[in-house]
């Protein structure tokens, strides 16, 4: 049996379909070609006479033709319909109240971008934006982050197939912001302010991880860079961005890329620091931060001597769930097209 035989046999049957004007022609169609003894019935009945290979292959073209015509007199049936029910209106009810349009809305995560972004704006930081798919040269290496390093293995991070650099090594999706550390370094010379946030990739997925999250990194470089202007800033971000009763504090903590390090906590949006259900301790974590190592400035071309400076990064969601009134325990609906979710922001 001819395959375009039956191609053309659809392509037909759909372009007359196309052109039906009413129910009766269009029943007509179907008749035609789908009926019983129809063009494509006829087909079918002879399949029992091909070799099996044949028969299998023009069974599920004839299948397809068949579903694809189906489908082709549904949609113009609606097609006419539609049409009919328009002309058979020839008066219009101008009293009658209108059809309420769904309205639209951003996203929560894209608010949360836009609003974490704006309070840094406000003292001078700078939006910054570096590749999702990375170097592991930017993303561990020249972080100080050994090959050993259990965040390197495959189960921590999503490498991508393809050629490594001789000089960068493997492509990875970008497993932190602190990656885009060394392409501002690169980029420019001190004095350095910015913010960078944007989408990274690990394999978790739990009330707390989703495998596809967002960052958002500070790192600021110049003389005489100190920890108070660290703590400062994150006292600024915490009564701006949450709430005048919301405090921030620095727990001692080891990343390869800063030292010291601390892990930053903010007082619970519930109890404020008492202790509650929600957090136990009074306190949740938001992410690290530290004093760039003076191996990561050389590696990013600055010298250490003369510069020195702080960096943090914590998750946007993360950061966001914590903001007051809104009692988010699991960020993992945030990337679900649940609607019921979705609008109550
Ligand atoms: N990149 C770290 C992570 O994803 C977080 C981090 C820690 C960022 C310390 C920093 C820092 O800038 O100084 O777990």
């Amino acid at each position: 049996m001819d395959i375009t035989k039956i191609q053309n046999l659809k392509n037909q049957a759909i372009s007359s379909i196309l052109e039906a004007k009413d129910k009766q022609e269009l029943e007509e169609l179907r008749i035609h070609f789908l009926g019983r003894k129809g063009e494509i019935s006829r087909l079918i009945k002879e399949l029992p006479k091909l070799e099996v290979e044949e028969r299998k292959e023009i069974g599920n073209l004839l299948n397809d033709a068949k579903a694809a015509i189906e489908e082709a007199i549904q949609n113009q049936s609606s097609v006419i319909s539609h049409q009919s029910s328009v002309m058979d209106k020839d008066w219009l009810d101008v009293t009658a109240p209108g059809e309420k349009l769904d309205q639209g809305h951003l996203h929560p995560l894209t608010r949360a971008i836009r609003e974490i972004a704006a309070v840094f704006e406000r003292i001078g930081f700078i939006r910054v934006s570096y590749p999702e798919v990375e170097w592991e040269w930017y993303a561990f290496d020249g972080l100080n982050m050994p090959k050993t390093h259990p965040a390197r293995d495959d189960y921590e991070s999503f490498f991508v197939e393809g050629k490594p650099s001789s000089k960068y090594g493997r492509l990875v999706i970008t497993p932190h912001t602190s990656s885009g550390q060394l392409r501002e370094m690169q980029r420019t010379k001190p004095p350095i302010r910015i913010i960078n946030i944007a989408r990274c990739g690990r394999p978790n997925w739990d009330a707390t991880h989703t495998p596809t999250f967002h960052q958002f990194e500070g790192l600021v470089i110049d003389e005489r860079i100190n920890i108070t202007h660290l703590k400062g800033i994150f006292d600024y971000f915490a009564i701006n961005f949450f709430g005048p009763k919301r405090k921030i504090r620095l727990r001692p903590f080891h990343f390869q890329f800063t030292e010291p390090s601390f892990e930053v906590d903010i007082n619970c949006p519930l109890c404020l620091g008492k202790g509650c259900k929600l957090c136990k301790s009074g306190w949740h974590e938001l992410g690290g931060s530290g004093m760039v190592h003076p191996q990561v400035l050389n590696n990013g071309g600055i010298d250490p001597k003369k510069y020195s400076g702080f960096a943090f990064g914590w998750g946007v969601e993360r950061t966001y769930a914590m903001k007051s009134g809104l009692n988010l325990d699991d960020i993992r609906p945030l990337y679900e097209p649940d609607l019921r979710f979705i609008n109550q922001f």
